[in-house]
């Protein structure tokens, strides 16, 4: 189902608003400095597969394996609730341009069945935001003219989206847990779109508490060489909603930090 959910957005052309989509959210304030413990782990288990099919079919086994990892990780002793937030069983949905990201996978995944099985209420969920940052995740609510008056509106609005089923595109039943809001006239982003002041963008991620950082602070010097028009600073706000207790880590690079 997820290989003819996937061609069916390339066909219709949804392919180009997943991709856009993608790319923003973010928070991470505190834990900036996460232990090389977490980082480790981070990096390993977002290698699994490069591709999203494979993702889908291994999601089940690679999930057990990415759990039984994490309880190994320095013999520190994490919540479960903090393992599945950093877990990611799908691969790294911006490998290839989001042309093979599995919906079902992520449906699959074990943040979505935390999602799923606990049904968070609004104020059962922490609003974590990193200024000056994007993070990557798939989008739940289209962001170009979706605008918002704060980063910290946009967050609330995250925390009030309710999925609309799949007549909502193909993430249709995925919660909203990441969130990017444009903080600047134009915000710069390496795809094909013009972001606009104001504009917010919801989004699910796998493993919020370990989100894929698209862009953190100012734009890495091999970024400013390939975009040299962009500005140095990181124009975007963007975070997270995570369980209580829950402690968000600095993340994992997305591949669109190389884009
Ligand atoms: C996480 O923090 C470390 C420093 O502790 C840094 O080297 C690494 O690049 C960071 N990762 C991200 C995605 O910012």
């Amino acid at each position: 189902m997820g290989s003819d959910d996937t061609a069916k957005h390339k066909r219709s052309g949804t392919g180009r608003p997943i991709l856009i989509a993608l790319v923003f959210a973010g928070a991470v304030g505190l834990s900036y400095f996460g232990s090389a413990a977490v980082l480790n782990r981070g990096d390993s288990s977002s290698e699994t597969p490069d591709d999203g099919t494979a993702a889908a079919v291994g999601g089940r086994k690679a999930a057990l394996k990415a759990t039984a990892k994490a309880a190994k990780v320095g013999g520190k002793d994490m919540s479960p609730v903090q393992k599945i937030m950093e877990t990611r069983v799908c691969g790294r949905p911006a490998v290839d341009g989001y042309a093979h990201v599995v919906p079902s996978c992520l449906e699959e995944s074990p943040t979505n069945k935390w999602w799923q099985e606990n049904k968070p209420q609004p104020d059962d969920l922490d609003i974590h935001i990193e200024r000056h940052a994007d993070y990557d995740g798939l989008a739940v609510g289209w962001g170009i003219g979706n605008t918002k008056g704060s980063i910290e509106e946009c967050a609330e609005a995250c925390r009030q989206h309710k999925p609309k089923g799949p007549s909502d595109g193909p993430f249709g039943n995925l919660p909203c847990n990441a969130f990017a809001w444009c903080a600047f006239d134009n915000c710069f982003e390496p795809d094909a779109h013009k972001h606009g002041k104001g504009d917010c963008w919801l989004k699910f991620t796998e493993g919020p508490a370990s989100p894929e950082v698209n862009m953190r602070g100012r734009l890495s010097l091999a970024a400013q060489k390939r975009h040299p028009q962009a500005p140095k600073e990181v124009q975007w706000h963007a975070g997270v909603l995570l369980p209580h207790g829950v402690t968000l880590t600095n993340g994992s690079w997305s591949p669109r930090h190389d884009w």
